[in-house]
């Protein structure tokens, strides 16, 4: 129903109900367009898409799969221009058996690739640069834009910070260990105060296999990272470096934070090793009051942690060449909350504490390369799997979205992570000195923190906690992605719902100051079997872009009879991961 809204939220859209159908949903007085699909063109010689015969060369020109993390930067650069930009965009993995006709469901198909099927699988990989133009309210790619780009798992890119160089980040093919070829499971990311792009590798370890898994002196490193001998995808069948057996340090050069300028096709990437490597959800910024960037990034693992990295130098912004590099330098923390509130920032640096040769860093690359055993012996705070961790630029508070932890066992439970078999997730703010200020001490090494909310269904599910004026529609489950609007106030897309709750994921926004503070309310509801992610507004706030990723992947093996065919609803074609925009009909402020 479309009741016009009364109660505490800024918010003034009228909710939709939970449901859990084939076609997606938004608020009354809005509309959904599709700006970009899986296989649409974006090189100039890019062939249209055939879902019948799709192919490694023509993927490697085409939109990729599975699109994650959505960020829009302005054309020209250094402009606030909401209708015309670049749309960079994450492919974070593939679904073999609802890309390629004819293939059993998703183990199988995944693990024994046919040649062609693995290199188009690698091409779908990675990211890509769309320029886009809104002309008479409608969003649409620019034909064959100049600076469109697509990154792959095969794209060169230069690996910089104190691991590069480290004998364990050498291999036969790159002795010097610091040139390597793609970026793999990009999910979250983030940009820079100067502009730049950040994507995150995440689940690296699925594409690494072979016996040297148990067997290789790197067994325990390959274990802590999740890293065994039947990898879930079989491109090592194919392409040597995927196997162990041949490039048993290959999978040391992916977990990092990826580093490129969106505004030239032709730069080269950086994995930044001073970020530390682990399963990065996201990585995103925020300006302390010193002029130091700070960059927030979880590790989404079940007990694993929060990290921020703190540039050695304030950032310059008359300076391009200057923030070039400022990724090299400065110092990685892991978090640490107490149950009384306050939290500490645990440095990771070689030397100090038990990061010593004793316990096998030899140097801060060793540091930086097993980052989560440093953390593991700074006794780190063990999370319900870190997603996005986000700054609110209006009241300076750090969100951390912990999508799930069913493994947390009633022993375990604290006060950062209070429920025992979590399955909905929840969500803290951290907050810096000088948060609500205009001096925010993001790099301060304490803090507080406090719960934000705690997800499932209020009055059924053990210990949700929301504002008591949350609706029927308004709970959720499973956060994972985040952002802000210009009000400060958060929007919260999901992952994981239909199998925790049986509704669709979806959209949520709330207020995070006032009466409002916290009364989730329930936007955009997902077609069946995808996920929301990457909500990314425009610098008027007028459109917000989400990917909606693996459409129909709620069923076994379905190129043939997917539960959707979103966005096409095409009996020949199978559902399309793609990146959507939403506005308000006759325009506006989203959210109002
Ligand atoms: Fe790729 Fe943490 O979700
Ligand atoms: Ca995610
Ligand atoms: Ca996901
Ligand atoms: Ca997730």
């Amino acid at each position: 129903g479309a009741a016009a809204v009364a109660g505490p939220s800024s918010l003034t859209f009228p909710e939709i109900a939970h449901q859990l159908t084939p076609r997606d949903a938004v608020a009354e007085g809005y509309e959904i367009q599709t700006v970009i699909r899986w296989g649409d063109p974006v090189l100039p010689d890019a062939p249209a898409f055939d879902a019948q015969r799709q192919s490694a060369a023509a993927q490697a020109a085409q939109f990729g799969y599975n699109n994650d993390y959505v960020d829009f930067f302005p054309l020209p650069r250094g402009s606030r221009n909401a209708t015309h930009g670049l749309l960079a965009v994450n492919h974070e993995y593939t679904d073999p058996q609802l890309m390629f006709p004819g293939l059993p469901e998703e183990g199988p198909a995944k693990a024994n690739p046919s040649r062609e099927q693995a290199l188009t699988e690698m091409a779908a990989h990675g990211m890509s640069v769309v320029e886009i133009r809104r002309e008479n309210g409608r969003w649409a790619p620019v034909q064959a834009g100049r600076l469109n780009r697509r990154i792959t798992a095969e794209t060169p890119m230069r690996i910089s910070g104190p691991a590069a160089g480290h004998p364990r980040m050498r291999t036969s093919v790159d002795p010097s260990g610091r040139e390597v070829l793609g970026t793999l499971n990009n999910c979250a990311g983030g940009n820079t105060p100067w502009g730049t792009v950040i994507t995150c590798e995440e689940n690296f370890n699925q594409y690494f296999g072979g016996a040297a898994a148990t067997t290789g002196d790197q067994a325990a490193a390959y274990k802590r990272y999740g890293i065994v001998e039947k990898a879930g995808y079989g491109w090592g069948q194919h392409v040597a470096r995927f196997d162990l057996a041949q490039e048993p340090n290959e999978p040391n050069r992916f977990g990092w934070v990826v580093e490129f300028d969106p505004y030239d096709p032709q730069s080269v990437p950086v994995k930044r090793t001073a970020l530390g490597r682990f399963k990065h959800e996201g990585c995103t910024h925020a300006i302390s009051a010193d002029g130091r960037v700070v960059f927030y990034s979880g590790d989404d693992e079940r007990f694993d942690y929060i990290y921020k990295f703190v540039t050695a130098r304030p950032w310059n912004p008359n300076d391009a060449a200057a923030n070039r590099d400022l990724l090299d330098e400065g110092t990685l923390y892991v978090a640490r909350l107490h149950d009384d509130g306050r939290m500490e920032w645990l440095p990771l640096v070689h030397g100090q504490g038990p990061l010593t040769e004793a316990n096998g860093f030899a140097s801060q690359g060793d540091v930086l390369i097993e980052t989560r055993r440093a953390a593991d012996l700074l006794k780190a705070t063990p999370m319900d799997r870190p997603e996005d961790v986000q700054a609110n630029p209006v009241n300076g508070r750090v969100y951390a979205m912990l999508t799930n932890n069913t493994r947390r066992k009633p022993e375990q439970v604290d006060k950062a992570n209070p429920r025992p078999t979590n399955a909905h997730g929840h969500v803290i703010e951290m907050i810096p000195p000088g948060a609500g200020t205009e001096k925010v001490d993001h790099a301060a090494t304490e803090g507080r923190w406090e719960i934000f909310l705690i997800a499932g269904r209020p009055g059924v599910d053990a210990g949700a906690q929301y504002h008591q004026g949350t609706s029927a529609e308004g709970w959720l489950s499973c956060p994972d992605n985040c952002t802000f609007d210009s009000k400060g106030r958060i929007w919260i897309s999901t992952d994981g719902a239909p199998g925790t709750s049986k509704v669709a994921d979806g959209l949520y926004a709330a207020d995070t100051a006032g009466p409002g503070r916290g009364l989730t309310r329930l936007f955009y509801q997902a077609p069946t079997g995808a996920e929301v992610c990457g909500p990314c507004f425009t610098p008027d706030d007028e459109t917000v872009f989400l990917a909606i990723q693996h459409p129909g992947d709620d069923k076994g093996s379905h190129f043939a009879e997917p539960s959707t065919r979103w966005p096409d609803f095409d009996a020949a074609t199978p559902p399309r991961p793609s990146i959507i925009a939403i506005t308000r009909k006759g325009g506006g402020v989203v959210g109002a």
